[in-house]
């Protein structure tokens, strides 16, 4: 969580700084803050949004060459002014800002305190500056020396940036498990949890590595392990496009997330899939297809969004490849001892590439000889670094909070995964191959059509905008997406909702349903098609209101409940893919009646790169 953004060149730097937290904001924004260099430490921070923070900043003197920022997410000590970072050493000559957590704060703490230190905030990031100041003074070195010394006793997640008034031609930075690109510009650096301030700049990147410190000083980069290894360089060299990361007249980010996706689907689909030549290839795959093959199974492990996605991977494997699949909350199952064979295949499901349960998940399967397989959207993720291989989702930079386009990126990259291995398992005939293939490439489209009309949703939307609870019923490929529409939900208009699998309602949460319960079918037109409209029935007669997803043109249900969607028809193994986005549409346009912050919603932030 969190957002970090530094400068270090001949431009001014609050301004790159603000406007870089902005582009930032949604990993974090419960306060703000900034320290700049100029004839000593200037520290501005203030509870609340980095609005709040520049206009507490107001008339005063910010003219600087060399400054940090930082939107929060807390983890230790509630978000007020004195939590918000920038934090600084007991003499006022450091400054740091924190991205993470230090897990050995309260025994550092002490030993600190028993030395005399007095600590301002309740955060653990305080200790960090504090033990830098300490050793320092105690082994009389250089700030980088008494960095590197500092981060061999932290025990925790950090990315770190760090400033000193005794020298203000040099920059800071270091990292573990928190990530951190470094921009190199002519003469200038900029330094951000992710290249989304940095390219407006430049494209020239370094990612820095977990226990890497980057020394930036007088126009010069060097970087070093926390052994004191010295590290070279290596820069990569970015494609993204600044009105990617912009709102492009859309009023929110999730609203334009939403309708990218005819775009991002057909940018994932490019030059991997071509139907007409029968041609459906995954880069990523071939160097360890038989290992794919081969396996008794194939663990997904993801959180939220990305587990979702991880459900709908489980029916497209089974079904299409018959390859025996389980489907893993990264957070239990890396505490759960879990048996973990040489011979399996995990794949890491993950947007933002950095989520922090999802990376130890995966951690620990290649501890133990696992082949580890990342599905990212972010380019250069820790992720899709820590894998063996991959395939990227190519949906562009997703930066409403509440992911969107991600989810049908990951579907599509695990379709394609579970078509190939079909075929090459030969659970999949040639002419139903050609058949999948054609299909997925009329996805695109499909979205797009759902997208033109959204006046249903917008009215089901108005109509239940003061509903208390919600409930999501689907069956086979639309019961990940009812979890999916919950979530939503839930996310970002605060309302409490539940997925089900249809079937299951009756063997508890049928006793919720009453006048008041909206409940939402995923009724498309599939091999469960009789089965859920049995089900729709029963909630009929318990009163409660039926919102259904149909396929167009089918009649029954529009018969039955009182409020209809219709979207194409498509393969039932593709359904998803479809199903989820009046889904996405509706929790939007319930957010927005409710007057909720849809790309920030409370207690929430895009990347949890906490555990
Ligand atoms: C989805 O809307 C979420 N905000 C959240 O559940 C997210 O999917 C989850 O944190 C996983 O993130 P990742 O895909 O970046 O790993
Ligand atoms: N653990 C730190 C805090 O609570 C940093 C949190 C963050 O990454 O924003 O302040």
């Amino acid at each position: 969580m969190c957002g970090i953004v530094g400068y270090i060149g001949k431009r001014d730097a609050y301004p790159i700084i603000i406007k870089g937290l902005k582009r930032l904001e949604y990993r974090g924004y419960d306060s703000a803050g900034v320290a700049l260099l100029n004839g000593g430490l200037k520290v501005y921070k203030k509870k609340g949004k980095v609005a709040e923070l520049e206009s507490h900043v107001g008339g005063s003197d910010i003219s600087s060459n060399i400054g940090i920022g930082h939107t929060r997410w807390a983890t230790h000590g509630e978000p007020n002014d004195i939590n918000a970072h920038p934090h600084s050493s007991s003499d006022g000559k450091l400054a740091i800002i924190h991205n993470g957590i230090i897990e050995n704060y309260q025994s550092l703490k002490t030993e600190l305190e028993q030395k005399g230190y007095k600590f301002k905030s309740e955060t653990d990031s305080e200790v960090i500056i504090l033990l830098i100041e300490e050793i320092k003074k105690r082994n009389n070195c250089n700030l980088d020396e008494a960095v590197r010394l500092a981060l061999n006793e932290v025990v925790g997640a950090y990315a770190i940036l760090i400033l000193s008034s005794d020298d203000d031609k040099q920059l800071i930075a270091a990292r573990k498990g928190s990530p951190l690109v470094i921009g190199i510009g002519n003469g200038e650096f900029f330094v951000a949890s992710d290249a989304t301030p940095i390219i407006e700049y430049t494209n020239n990147v370094v990612y820095l590595d977990d226990y890497e410190i980057a020394v930036i000083r007088d126009g010069e980069l060097n970087i070093k392990s926390i052994e004191d290894v010295p590290k070279t360089p290596f820069i990569h060299h970015l494609e993204m496009e600044l009105e990617s990361i912009e709102k492009g007249g859309f009023s929110h980010f999730m609203l334009k997330e939403i309708h990218e996706q005819p775009k991002s689907i057909r940018d994932c689909l490019r030059g991997r899939l071509i139907a007409k030549d029968n041609h459906l290839n995954l880069n990523g795959m071939y160097q360890y297809m038989n290992k794919f093959l081969n396996t008794d199974r194939v663990i997904f492990v993801a959180c939220g969004t990305s587990w979702h996605a991880g459900l709908v991977a489980e029916y497209l494997f089974e079904d299409i490849a018959r390859i025996n699949v389980e489907v893993e909350y990264a957070s239990e199952f890396r505490y759960r001892n879990p048996v973990i064979r040489e011979n399996d295949v995990v794949v890491a499901i993950s947007q933002s590439g950095e989520t922090a349960d999802t990376l130890a998940a995966i951690d620990l399967a290649k501890s133990k000889g696992a082949t580890i397989f990342g599905v990212c959207n972010v380019v250069g993720s820790s992720i899709s670094r820590a894998s063996h291989a991959g395939a990227y989702i190519h949906a562009g930079p997703e930066i409403g909070v509440a992911s969107t386009k991600a989810f049908t990126g990951q579907v599509t990259v695990l379709a394609m995964m579970a078509i190939i291995l079909g075929l090459k398992k030969g659970t999949l005939s040639e002419s139903r191959y050609r058949e999948l293939l054609f299909e997925l490439d009329s996805i695109p489209d499909k979205i797009q059509k759902i997208l033109e009309n959204t006046e249903p949703v917008k009215r089901i939307a108005e109509t239940f905008q003061f509903a208390k609870n919600f409930l999501y019923l689907g069956r086979g490929y639309n019961f990940p997406v009812a979890l999916e529409g919950a979530l939503k939900l839930k996310e970002i208009s605060y309302i409490h909702a539940e997925g089900y699998p249809a079937a299951e309602m009756k063997h508890g949460p049928i006793a919720l349903i009453d006048e008041d319960m909206p409940v939402v079918f995923i009724a498309t037109k599939d091999s469960s098609y009789e089965k859920i409209i049995s089900n729709i029935q029963e909630v009929k007669a318990r009163k409660g209101k039926v919102i259904a997803i149909v396929t167009e043109g089918e009649k029954d249900i529009h018969n039955m409940a009182e409020y209809v969607v219709e979207i194409p028809k498509t393969e039932d193994c593709l359904q998803p893919l479809l199903s989820v986005i009046p889904l996405q549409l509706l929790s939007y346009y319930v957010a927005i009646h409710r007057g909720c912050n849809v790309d920030q919603p409370r207690n929430l932030a895009k990347s949890v790169t906490v555990e």
